[in-house]
């Protein structure tokens, strides 16, 4: 989950999308790659309590992947959590040898274990980042149905296309996801329109409206897929979900 502007819905798309997968029985790992550790507080893990986070395992410190793997309250979904120490790991890796392939080093043994890893980025373009395109299949770019959505987008393309010429071949965007649509604004409809335009079948069908769900969800420490079971945005994560699905067709 990819996009180095903040607030447009990686954390709440990567939580809800892994709560979604989980559902239709695939074993999902979601891992935070943010020194905000939100992905981790939205799934009830308290980040000042971690005694290790994925900022361990990333500087190689001889640590067992199971002491850093967390439960959450979703069955079959597991997360590698991060605080505020990871972000020391953005300088720290500069000087490690193959700095680019920490975090793919990190998950490549965990790749059995799981049917899908969900990177949530931090709103960035820096080495974690990096580390993310570089030991993904594919990358999902969340853009917020408001001004300047398409901001910064010209950037990340141009990022991902280094990372895929000289860090990852295989490296694909699976698809960009309209989140926070208000479908009352005229402003909301032209601004997905300008993606749908400038993106077209990249772009999913699924929207994510806006809701305050979402933010209650973060405060209750759950997926809106358990928080509002039968709510229009756990429907729609799950709309995402099976059209992600299609997309990989797995
Ligand atoms: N569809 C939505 N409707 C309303 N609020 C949302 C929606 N998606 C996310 N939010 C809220 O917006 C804020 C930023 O979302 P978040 O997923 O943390 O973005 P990012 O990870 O890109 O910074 C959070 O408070 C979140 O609860
Ligand atoms: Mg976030």
């Amino acid at each position: 989950m990819c996009n180095q502007k903040g607030g447009v819905g990686k954390t709440t798309t990567t939580i809800n999308l892994g709560a979604a997968l989980a559902e239709t029985g695939r074993r999902v790992l979601l891992v935070d790659l943010d020194p905000q550790g939100s992905l981790s507080v939205g799934l009830g893990v308290n980040p000042h309590e971690l005694e290790l986070s994925i900022y361990n395992l990333l500087l190689g410190a001889r640590v067992d992947v199971d002491d850093v793997l967390a439960d959450t309250p979703v069955e079959g979904m597991d997360i590698l959590p991060s605080n505020i120490d990871l972000s020391a790991a953005e300088i720290q890796l500069v000087a490690e040898v193959a700095r680019e392939q920490s975090l793919t080093r990190v998950l490549d043994p965990l790749r059995d274990r799981y049917d899908v890893i969900l990177v949530d980025c931090a709103p960035s373009l820096g080495l974690l980042t990096v580390n993310a395109l570089t030991a993904a299949d594919y990358v999902v770019i969340p853009l917020e149905c408001e001004f300047f959505a398409l901001r910064g987008v010209a950037l990340l393309q141009d990022t991902i296309k280094r990372v895929q010429d000289r860090l990852n071949h295989r490296l694909t965007i699976l698809g960009l996801l309209g989140t926070m649509y208000d479908g009352r604004t005229l402003h909301s409809r032209e601004v997905l329109q300008t993606v749908v335009d400038a993106f077209g079948d990249q772009v999913f069908h699924t929207v994510i409206r806006r809701t305050v769900k979402f933010p209650e969800t973060t405060v209750a420490g759950e997926p809106i897929t358990t928080y509002a079971s039968s709510s229009p945005g756990a429907e729609a994560y799950r709309s995402l979900a099976r059209e992600v699905l299609a997309r990989l067709d797995a």
